[in-house]
């Protein structure tokens, strides 16, 4: 790694689409968790769909998928990866106008993806709702992005290639592969188009999609931001470079395969759900490898959790990633399955990932990146970095146990039965129960969701130290 190189490197590196794409990851961060917590706040209070077709459950949830994890989660991923591929390979990216290109053309897709989902425009599928216009401009721009990585990745000036580019390679890859085969189409109108799969096909090719999206975006993208930002702010090397290659191989081998634990007691053959359930069980081996190479990186390092806020986002980051790819070979076995599909404990695995993996991985790196981006020591204050990460902590805490109560209690209810055979609760009667679990998740999403608040004042006072800098060299300068 190229720890010497800084700003003034005789490198001129591309950090203007690199600071645009982490200011983009702060606001789109802060708009679909903020819209998680009205979300979650219609389920405790139903009035709050306000009888409004746009403002309805149905179309505002996909909303806020679709902005955490292609807004907030992909420009995170867009800012690291286009940072680590130009510093680890000591090259520039190739061309302005393409970054440029990419950064407007995603933030144009994300925008169209909201408000074509709040006017009802939607394929239906999971993660890949919009229609083919925007499928299909997606596809370019993610084409012409993989060109920009790929190519400064080709033009390196040193040797080796680092160990966080081929995660952020197999990210790239693979997220183009599945999204173009699962948007295979015909369309009808502008907004509307049928898939070309039917039945228990459509229905496997989307979940092969869908988990890969978890495994490939969710996971494969944030450890290639693992492996660049964990040994950069513990200031130690990866603590095994071996381990590193082997849990690499094996992570992108079996991730292909896990779709199927999604389709449980579903249509699709058995043998195919068994192979989901059997390759879901092996990747805990190769997310483990991932976990535990990233906190043994540090070893010797500890007791700088004391002091480093960042640090210690990064850190409990690897411990939910833990925790998340623990649960998931466990729900995926058919038996467990049969207790929490359909339930909020899937919610609540989710979140753990979602909020306690991806998000504090991610926050944490911005906090790294944004003070060396605009030429700082640190970002303007400590203080609010460690109480952004109290309260990530406390929130997602909140999230999850709320999640796991509701998940469980609503799987048994629905299952018991009477000795003569009938159900012995309603559904409105688990739902019933399922309303204080609701309100502390609200509570714990707000929570989450402030402390971002938090991120963008502190970047916002970092960022006007700059121009206050700025502006008091050309002061100097005029004088002199
Ligand atoms: C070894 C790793 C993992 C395995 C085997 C796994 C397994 C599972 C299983 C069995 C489900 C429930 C499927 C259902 O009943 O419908 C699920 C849902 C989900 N998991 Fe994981 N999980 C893993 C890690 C993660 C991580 C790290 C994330 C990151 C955020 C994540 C995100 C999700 C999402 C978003 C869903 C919901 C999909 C949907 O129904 O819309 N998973 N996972
Ligand atoms: C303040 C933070 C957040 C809140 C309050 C929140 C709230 C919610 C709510 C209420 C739902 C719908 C649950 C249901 O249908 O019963 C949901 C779904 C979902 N959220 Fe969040 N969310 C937050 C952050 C995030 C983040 C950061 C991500 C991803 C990086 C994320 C990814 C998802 C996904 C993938 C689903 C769909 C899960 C499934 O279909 O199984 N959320 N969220």
């Amino acid at each position: 790694m190229t720890d010497s190189l800084t700003m003034s490197d005789p490198i001129a590196y591309n950090y203007r689409v690199v600071r645009q794409f982490t200011l983009a990851t702060v606001c789109w961060g802060i708009l679909g968790m903020g819209l998680g917590v009205f979300i979650a706040a219609q389920l405790v209070w139903p009035q709050l769909n306000f009888d409004l077709p746009w403002t309805s459950f149905g179309r505002l949830r996909p909303v806020h998928t679709n902005l955490v994890i292609f807004g907030f989660g992909g420009c995170a991923l867009f800012a690291t990866s286009l940072y680590v591929v130009q510093r680890t390979c000591q090259v520039s990216l190739s061309s302005e106008g393409l970054a440029q290109f990419v950064f407007w053309g995603w933030q144009a897709a994300i925008a169209s993806m909201a408000v074509s989902y709040m006017l009802g425009y939607t394929t239906s599928k999971e993660y890949a709702e919009m229609e083919w216009p925007i499928a299909l401009w997606v596809a370019i721009v993610w084409v012409l992005y993989a060109y920009l990585f790929f190519n400064a990745l080709a033009r390196r000036r040193v040797r080796h290639i680092y160990v966080g580019n081929w995660f952020f390679g197999a990210f790239i890859l693979v997220t183009a592969m599945v999204h173009i085969v699962n948007h295979a189409l015909i369309p009808v109108t502008l907004f509307k188009s049928y898939s070309l799969y039917s039945g228990a096909t459509d229905a496997m090719v989307q979940w092969w999609y869908g988990h890969s999206v978890v495994g490939f975006i969710l996971s494969v993208g944030f450890l290639g931001i693992m492996y660049y930002f964990v040994p950069k702010q513990a200031e130690r090397p990866i603590y095994s470079y071996r381990l590193s290659i082997v849990h690499f191989w094996a992570i992108i081998s079996i991730y292909i395969w896990a779709g199927p634990h999604h389709l449980h007691y579903t249509a699709l053959p058995d043998w195919a759900q068994s192979l989901g359930m059997a390759m879901s069980i092996i990747l805990l081996a190769p997310s483990w490898g991932g976990m535990i190479n990233g906190m043994m990186t540090l070893s010797g390092a500890w007791h700088k959790l004391r002091t480093d806020p960042i640090l210690r986002f990064l850190v409990v980051s690897l411990a939910f990633y833990g925790m998340s790819t623990f649960e998931g070979p466990m729900m995926a076995i058919k038996t467990v399955n049969a207790l929490s599909h359909y339930t909020d404990w899937t919610i609540g695995h989710v979140h753990a990932g979602a909020l306690g993996w991806v998000a504090m991985i991610s926050i944490g790196s911005l906090y790294h990146l944004i003070p060396k981006l605009w030429g700082h020591e640190r970002m303007y204050s400590v203080g609010l970095i460690n109480a952004h990460f109290w309260l990530a902590t406390i929130g997602t805490v909140l999230y999850i146990a709320s999640m796991w109560v509701n998940g469980i209690t609503q799987g048994l209810m629905w299952r018991a039965v009477n000795d003569d055979g009938t159900l012995t609760y309603s559904f409105v009667e688990a739902l019933e129960a399922s309303h204080p679990g609701y309100v502390v998740r609200m509570i714990g999403g707000a929570t989450f969701a402030s402390g971002m608040l938090l991120l963008a004042l502190n970047t916002w006072l970092t960022l006007r130290q700059t121009r206050q800098q700025a502006a008091s060299q050309q002061g100097e300068l005029a004088m002199s």
